[in-house]
C-alpha cells in the first residue's frame, strides 16, 4: 500500500505546483498548428524525444518556481464519482484500483450528457482467420524450434540489460548503457514488454515486471506534453494485453489508470481529444480544445484499447468517447477529396475529416485503417460500421494508393504509396496521382489486408496483402545488409501495361532516378549522368531514391510476414522471416542489446553505423512477432486475439 500513498502524494504535489492564480497563456491556434504540422515527418507510432532534455529542464525550473511561490489548492478535490471504477470485482483489488487512478477524479468541464451504451447481443461467429496447419515433419520442427530459441535468446539479452541498466526508464540506450525518457517517463519498455515476457514463458521475469509496473505513477510526467496516441497504444494496450493473457487484476487497475488519464484529454467542447496533450495545463484546470490540424492516425486509433477497456470494466465511457470519433468519420467517408479514404491531416476542432488532398495507408494515417477490421474482429461483428468502413476504404486504397513497382527480377509485388487527390485551377477534382513511395511503416498493410480479407471473406484482399508483404521482403533482400530502409521511392509499372507483365526497362529506371534527383533526363548525355547518382546514393536496381536510410528496429515487415503465415500457411515465409531475422540481428547487435541503424545502404563489407537508441517496440513488437512466427500457430491464435498497433494481443469477443 506504500505505493498507493506515493502515487497520491506525487499527484497532489504536482497539482499544487501547477495550480497558479494567473493561468499560463494557452498556445494560440497558430502555435498549435505549428506543433501538429511539425510532426509531419514523423510516423504512426513514433515520435522520438529529441527535445526532451530541454523540455525537462524547463519543466523542472517551472516546477521549482511554482512550488516556492504558489502553494495553491489542488483543483482535484476528490469527488464521489471517483469511485466509479471500483466495479466490485470482489477480489480485493477494487480498492487499489481506486487509489491508483488519480485521473478518475479529473473534473470534466464538458461532461458527456448522454452516454452511448455498450453494444449488447451475442457476438457473431466470424470466419476463421488462421490456416489449418498440417502436422510438421521432425526436421521442420527442429529447425523451427532452433529459430525460436535464437529469438528468445536475443530478447533475454536485451531484457536483462534493460533490467540492469535502465530499469523503469522508457528506453535503454543500447550503446552507452543508460536510460532515456521518451514517452512520459512511465517505463515504456517495461510496459511494452510485459506480454512478450508472458508469451515467451519467462514467468519469473514477468512476475518481477508486474510488481514494478504496479508501482508506476501516471499522476505526473517529466514531459511538457504527452502524445496521447502513443500513451494509448503502448501503455494502455500493454496493460490490457498483459491482463488478457495473465488475468492479474493489478494490470487491469493500471489500464484503468491510464484510461482515466487519456480520458481527461477528451474533455473539450466537442469531445474530440487533444492529440498532443499538455497534461500539466489540464491538471491546472485550463480549458482545452482539440486541434485544427491533427494526424488521422493520432485521432482515429483508440477503438481497440478503449472498447476492450469498456468491455472489461463495464464502464461505457471509453466506448462512448471513441464512438464520438468513429461516427463522424463514418459519415464523412464518402465526402473526402478521395472518397473512401480520409486525408492524413484532419480537423478535430471542426470535426472535419475530408478537406486535405493527401491520402495514404502509410505514416500518420496507418493505424486508423488498421483498426477498422481489427475492431470488427474484437467485438465479434457487433459494430457493423467498422466492417463497412474497412471495405469501402480498401476499395479506394487498392485502386489509388497501391502500385506495382518495376523491378529488375520482374517480381510481382505491391507497395503502398500516397494518393494525391489533385484539384485543378478551378477547384474541381482532377486525376488522382500516386506518389510512389515505400516506407517501412506501411509494411503493416500486408498483414491488415490478409487479416481483413479473411474476416470479410474477400480473397482479393488476401492476395493483395500477400503481394504487399512480399514487397517488403523484396526490399529487405535487395539491400546490402538485408535490412530495409525507413523510406524510399520506386518506379511504378506503366498503368497502360498488362498488370501481369511489367518488364524491366533500365533506361526508364535511370530517367526516374534523375527526375527524383531534380535533374534533366532527355538526351543520352543527360541519361548517362544517372550512373553517378546511383553510385552516390548507393541505389540498388529498382530504387529511384532512398529518402531515409535508417532502420530503427521497426516491426512492420515481420508483422505482416507473421500474419500472412498464420493466414495462408505459405511455407517459404518461415525462411523469409529467418533471413530477415539474421540480417537484423547481425547489423543491430551491440554488447548489451540491439541498436537502431543510421544507414543501411553502406557496402556489404562495412558495418552499418549504429545509433544509441532502442525504442520500446523492439521488445514489445519486433521480437514478439519474430518469436511468434516460429511458434506453434496455436500460440496467441488470430482467431482468439487481435493485436493492437503496438503488437499487444487483446482477447476477441466470441460466441459462447
Ligand atoms: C514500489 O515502490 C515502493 C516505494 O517507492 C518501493 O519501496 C518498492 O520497492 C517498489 N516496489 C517495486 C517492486 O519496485
Ligand atoms: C473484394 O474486394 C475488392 C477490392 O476492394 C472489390 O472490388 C470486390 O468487389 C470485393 N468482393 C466482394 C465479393 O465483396
Amino acid at each position: 500500500m506504500a505505493a498507493n500513498t506515493v502515487t497520491q502524494y506525487d499527484f497532489q504535489l504536482l497539482c499544487r505546483a501547477q495550480a497558479r492564480p494567473e493561468p499560463e497563456p494557452t498556445p494560440t491556434s497558430q502555435q498549435r498548428t505549428a506543433a501538429s504540422t511539425s510532426t509531419m515527418g514523423v510516423s504512426r507510432r513514433r515520435t522520438t524525444g529529441y527535445v526532451f532534455v530541454a523540455v525537462f529542464f524547463l519543466l523542472i525550473l517551472t516546477l521549482r518556481r511554482n512550488l516556492s511561490l504558489n502553494p495553491a489548492r489542488s483543483p482535484f478535490a476528490p469527488r464521489p464519482e471517483a469511485e466509479a471504477h471500483d466495479h466490485g470485482n470482489g477480489d480485493g483489488n477494487g480498492a487499489s484500483n481506486k487509489l491508483h487512478s488519480p485521473w478518475a477524479s479529473f473534473p470534466q468541464r464538458y461532461p458527456v450528457r448522454s452516454m452511448r451504451p455498450l453494444p449488447t447481443g451475442t457476438p457473431l461467429a466470424l470466419p476463421r482467420i488462421q490456416n489449418t496447419f498440417p502436422t510438421e515433419t521432425a526436421d521442420d520442427r527442429k529447425k523451427r524450434l532452433e529459430r525460436k530459441a535464437a529469438v528468445k535468446q536475443a530478447f533475454k539479452r536485451c531484457w536483462s540489460s534493460y533490467r540492469e541498466k535502465a530499469w523503469m526508464s522508457d528506453e535503454l540506450t543500447p550503446l552507452s548503457g543508460g536510460g532515456r525518457e521518451t514517452f512520459g517517463g512511465w517505463g515504456a519498455t517495461l510496459v511494452d514488454s510485459l506480454d512478450t515476457l508472458w508469451i515467451m514463458g519467462m514467468k519469473a521475469e514477468f512476475a518481477d515486471a508486474v510488481d514494478a509496473a504496479a508501482n508506476i505513477s501516471f499522476a505526473t510526467t517529466s514531459r511538457a506534453d504527452v502524445n496521447i496516441f502513443e500513451t494509448n497504444i503502448r501503455y494502455l494496450g500493454g496493460f490490457l494485453a498483459a491482463y488478457d493473457l495473465s488475468g492479474d487484476k493489478r494490470l487491469l487497475a493500471k489500464a484503468v489508470e491510464v484510461g482515466d488519464l487519456i480520458y481527461a484529454a477528451f474533455d473539450t467542447p466537442n469531445r474530440m481529444p487533444l492529440t498532443r496533450w499538455r497534461l500539466h495545463d489540464a491538471a491546472r484546470g485550463t480549458p482545452q480544445e482539440a486541434g485544427d490540424n491533427v494526424l488521422l492516425a493520432e485521432l482515429a486509433s483508440f477503438s481497440l484499447e478503449f472498447i476492450r477497456l469498456s468491455l472489461l470494466t463495464g464502464d461505457a465511457k471509453w466506448f462512448d468517447a471513441v464512438q464520438r470519433i468513429t461516427e463522424p468519420l463514418h459519415a464523412q467517408q464518402m465526402t473526402s477529396r478521395l472518397p473512401g479514404m480520409w486525408p492524413v491531416v484532419v480537423s478535430a476542432k471542426k470535426q472535419q475529416f475530408n478537406q486535405h488532398l493527401e491520402h495514404t495507408l502509410g505514416a500518420m494515417s496507418d493505424s486508423a485503417y488498421e483498426y477498422l477490421p481489427k475492431t470488427h474482429a474484437l467485438v465479434g461483428g457487433l459494430l457493423p460500421m467498422y466492417r463497412d468502413m474497412y471495405e469501402v476504404a480498401m476499395d479506394t486504397a487498392l485502386r489509388h494508393a497501391i502500385f506495382r513497382p518495376m523491378l529488375p527480377d520482374h517480381a510481382d509485388v505491391l507497395l503502398a504509396g500516397m494518393a494525391i487527390a489533385n484539384v485543378d485551377s478551378g477547384g474541381h477534382h482532377a486525376a488522382v496521382t500516386v506518389k510512389p513511395e515505400g516506407q517501412h511503416l506501411v509494411c503493416f498493410a500486408g498483414g491488415m489486408l490478409a487479416l481483413g480479407g479473411r474476416l470479410v471473406e474477400n480473397q482479393t484482399h488476401v492476395d493483395a496483402g500477400a503481394k504487399l508483404a512480399d514487397g517488403c521482403v523484396w526490399a529487405y533482400r535487395a539491400m546490402p545488409h538485408g535490412v530495409m530502409p525507413e523510406t524510399f521511392h520506386m518506379l511504378p509499372c506503366p498503368s497502360s501495361q498488362d498488370p501481369e507483365d511489367c518488364p524491366w526497362d533500365e533506361d526508364a529506371w535511370k530517367r526516374a532516378v534523375l527526375q527524383r534527383a531534380g535533374m534533366r533526363a532527355e538526351t543520352a548525355a543527360e541519361l548517362a549522368e544517372a550512373d553517378a547518382v546511383i553510385a552516390a546514393a548507393r541505389l540498388p536496381k529498382g530504387f529511384t531514391a532512398i529518402g531515409d536510410a535508417r532502420y530503427i528496429l521497426r516491426p512492420e515487415a515481420i508483422e505482416s510476414v507473421f500474419v500472412l503465415y498464420r493466414v495462408t500457411g505459405r511455407r517459404g515465409l518461415l525462411d523469409d522471416a529467418w533471413a530477415m531475422w539474421q540480417a537484423i540481428d547481425k547489423a543491430t547487435r551491440t554488447d548489451l542489446a540491439n541498436a537502431a541503424l543510421d544507414d543501411v545502404t553502406v557496402d556489404a563489407d562495412t558495418s552499418p553505423p549504429q545509433s544509441d537508441s532502442m525504442e520500446s517496440f523492439w521488445l514489445g513488437e519486433t521480437l514478439k512477432y519474430f518469436y511468434l512466427v516460429f511458434s506453434d500457430p496455436g500460440v496467441v491464435s488470430l482467431d482468439d486475439f487481435v493485436f493492437n498497433t503496438e503488437a499487444h494481443p487483446l482477447r476477441r469477443l466470441r460466441p459462447a
